[in-house]
């Protein structure tokens, strides 16, 4: 008989909240090695019964009281937003890394407090804009030389779960969500994302929002946007634009990016992960995701074999492997961390400026 042992130094976790994210978190946690110690929610019930699906150990009736056990080395925030910049802070207080869910705060300041003290305490901080860990998205930031001068960056993140009236969620509230809502819950991905691949910066926006739909059913009048088209200048020189929307039909998650330089252009799209479109003047093709012609960056992104398709519980559980590896010393190619978190809430804060003011400006 053999007697497999558990690695000695496994990450001890906890987590915050119990909805949506907080599942996804749990999974990837485990699927890490991780020791699930404890669960917080509003309420130790909620943490029970939450707690029991995700495998934790513990049920706790407050986050103060998971974050002040002892028993942490992670905590991983997963609730509404207004929460993140507070218990991260107190996380940190306490010795405890942190794994913060996007946006990281509210506004910039936070989110620049939020990084510098984590860097102060010497303590890994990340964000799982995770979309990065798709394997063909590292593979496009593999190519990006090879479309030789980038000249517009241009895309898309389209949804509809917020489209009828009756359609709510604490997101819609500035309170909870923040003053930006379309913009800070998925704008803030595409705009990290463009950042990550292409490797350039976006430095002054021009933007618009609208919100569509007046009123909801908790909220009314709605005050945070549904939908926000914005302009861009890159550091290199690159123009580019992207609109968001939480009330496109039929969009259900659709993240586009598509890169055009001098000789080629690159495109990806979340809900066709598998694929990466390499455009060219002389002919274009769809690179399939594949192990075994993947380049090496991109290669420990693609664990199944081709035609075994990946998807976003993968991205997952990469970035919070990586997460985990950080906080053991090991810090691998192209982690989101806090310093990527409070870039994406500057570029929020210049997009809500600019919608305000009708001008451009720097980011
Ligand atoms: N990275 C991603 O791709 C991604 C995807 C979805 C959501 N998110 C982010 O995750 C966060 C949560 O989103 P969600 O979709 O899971 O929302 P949700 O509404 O499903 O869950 C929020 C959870 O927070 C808990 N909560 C609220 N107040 C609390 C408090 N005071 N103490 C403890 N728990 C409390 C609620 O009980 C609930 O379980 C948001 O910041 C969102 O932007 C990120």
């Amino acid at each position: 008989m053999l007697v497999i042992r558990r690695k000695s130094a496994e990450v001890r976790a906890g987590i915050i909240g119990t909805g949506f994210i907080a599942q996804v978190h749990a999974r990837a946690a485990r699927q890490a090695g991780a020791q699930l110690m404890g669960v917080a929610g509003t309420s130790v019930e909620r943490a029970r019964q939450a707690g029991e699906a995700m495998g934790a150990e513990r049920a706790f009736g407050s986050a103060d009281e998971l974050i002040e056990s002892g028993l942490l080395d992670v905590l991983h925030i997963c609730t509404p937003n207004h929460l993140h910049a507070p218990l991260t802070l107190k996380a940190l207080a306490a010795g405890v890394a942190v794994i913060c869910e996007k946006p990281l705060a509210t506004d910039a300041q936070s989110a620049a407090l939020m990084a510098g003290r984590a860097e102060e305490a010497g303590l890994v901080g990340t964000v799982p804009f995770v979309y990065r860990f798709h394997a063909m998205v590292r593979e496009a930031r593999a190519r990006i030389a090879e479309i030789g001068r980038v000249s517009l960056v241009q895309g898309s993140y389209l949804q509809d779960w917020l489209l009828e009236p009756a359609d709510d969620n604490w997101r819609v509230d500035p309170e909870l969500g923040g003053p930006g809502r379309a913009i800070g819950d998925i704008g803030s991905h595409w705009c990290d994302l463009a950042e990550f691949v292409t490797g350039d910066r976006i430095v002054t926006v021009n933007a618009q929002t609208a919100v569509v739909i007046a009123d909801r059913a908790t909220n009314a009048p709605v005050l945070t946007e549904d939908v926000a088209t914005i302009q861009f200048r890159t550091a290199s020189g690159a123009l580019g634009s992207v609109v968001v929307s939480q009330v496109a039909p039929g969009r259900k998650n659709r993240l586009f990016l598509e890169i055009s330089g001098t000789s080629g252009s690159l495109a990806f799209d979340q809900e066709n992960p598998e694929h990466l479109w390499l455009g060219g003047r002389s002919g274009s093709r769809a690179l399939q995701r594949d192990p075994l012609t993947l380049s090496e960056a991109a290669r420990p992104y693609s664990p199944l074999p081709a035609g075994h398709p990946q998807g976003f519980h993968d991205c997952f559980n990469a970035f919070v492997a990586d997460s985990y590896a950080a906080i053991q010393g090991d810090h691998r190619d192209g982690l989101p961390t806090f310093e990527d978190g409070a870039r994406a809430a500057v570029i929020t804060d210049a997009v809500l400026e600019s919608a305000r003011t009708g001008g451009w400006v720097a980011c």
